[in-house]
C-alpha cells in the first residue's frame, strides 16, 4: 500500500446494499475499508458487529483490507472474531483498555496488525509506552459514536506530534485520522503528517465519482508546502 491511503467508513454507506457499496469503493480507488464497531457502551451508539465482514468478501477474501475500529469497552471479547473475519488492522481505544500492552500483543499473536486510538479529550502522551508496539495510531478528530460531525481542530496538533515522534524515534506506525474529513479539509491532515484518512460522510455523501482520487491529490498539494 502506497501513501496516501483512503479508508471509507461504511458507517455512512447504504446498508441496504452494503456489498455493492464496498465494490464501488474499490473501483473508486479506496485502499482500506474502515469498519466501525460500536457497543452502545463505550460510545452512545450501536453500529454493526465484526461478523458483517464475512459478507464483504470475494472468493473468500476481503474486497478491501479490513480496518476494524473497535469502539467497545471490552475489545478483548471481539478479537477472535476479528481474526475469523479477516481483519488486517484492529484498532482499540486507550481509554477502554486496562492492560493495553497485553492486548496489543494478543492482536499480533492472532496474526493481525494492532492499532491504538485516542479520543479528542485524551492526550497523545498517554500513548507513549505503546507507540513502539503498534502498526497504526488512530487520531479521533471527532468524539466517536456518529458520522457527519465537524473536525476538532486541535486534532491537527496531535498528528504533528505523532509524526515528529515517529521520525525522532525511528518508528514506523501509520498515522490515521478519523472524523469530519472532507475534500475541503483533508489537505490539513496530510500536511501535518497523516498517512491514512478515514472518511464516511465525506465520501458516501458525495456524488463525485472521483472523490477518492481528489482526496489523494490533496496530498501532493499539501506536500508542496509542508512545514517542519
Ligand atoms: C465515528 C467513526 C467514524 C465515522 C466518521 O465514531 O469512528 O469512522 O464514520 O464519519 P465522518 O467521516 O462522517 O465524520
Ligand atoms: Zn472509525
Amino acid at each position: 500500500m502506497k501513501k496516501p491511503l483512503i479508508a471509507p467508513s461504511i458507517l455512512s454507506a447504504d446498508w441496504g446494499c452494503l456489498r455493492d457499496e464496498v465494490l464501488r469503493m474499490r473501483d473508486m480507488g479506496a485502499d482500506l475499508l474502515h469498519i466501525d464497531v460500536m457497543d452502545g457502551n463505550f460510545v452512545p451508539n450501536i453500529s454493526i458487529g465484526v461478523g458483517v465482514q464475512k459478507h464483504l468478501t470475494e472468493d473468500g477474501k476481503p474486497i478491501l483490507p479490513f480496518d476494524t475500529h473497535l469502539m467497545a469497552e471490552e475489545p478483548d471479547y471481539l478479537l477472535e472474531q476479528c481474526r475469523e473475519f479477516q481483519s488486517e488492522f484492529v484498532t482499540v481505544h486507550i481509554e477502554a483498555v486496562r492492560h493495553i500492552n497485553r492486548l496489543i500483543q494478543k492482536i499480533r499473536e492472532l496474526g493481525m496488525r494492532p492499532g491504538i486510538s485516542l479520543n479528542p479529550g485524551t492526550s497523545v502522551l498517554m500513548l507513549e509506552e505503546v507507540l513502539p508496539l503498534v502498526d497504526l495510531v488512530l487520531v479521533m478528530s471527532v468524539n466517536p459514536g456518529f458520522g457527519g460531525q465537524k473536525m476538532i481542530p486541535r486534532s491537527l496538533d496531535k498528528i504533528r506530534w505523532l509524526s515528529n515522534y515517529r521520525s525522532n524515534h525511528e518508528l514506523s506506525y501509520l498515522i490515521q485520522v478519523d472524523g469530519g474529513i472532507k475534500l475541503d479539509n483533508i489537505g490539513l491532515i496530510w500536511k501535518k503528517g497523516a498517512d491514512i484518512a478515514v472518511s464516511g460522510s465525506g465520501i458516501f455523501g458525495s456524488r463525485d465519482k472521483n472523490i477518492i482520487n481528489e482526496m489523494k491529490n490533496k496530498y501532493r498539494e499539501a506536500d508542496a508546502y509542508a512545514e517542519d
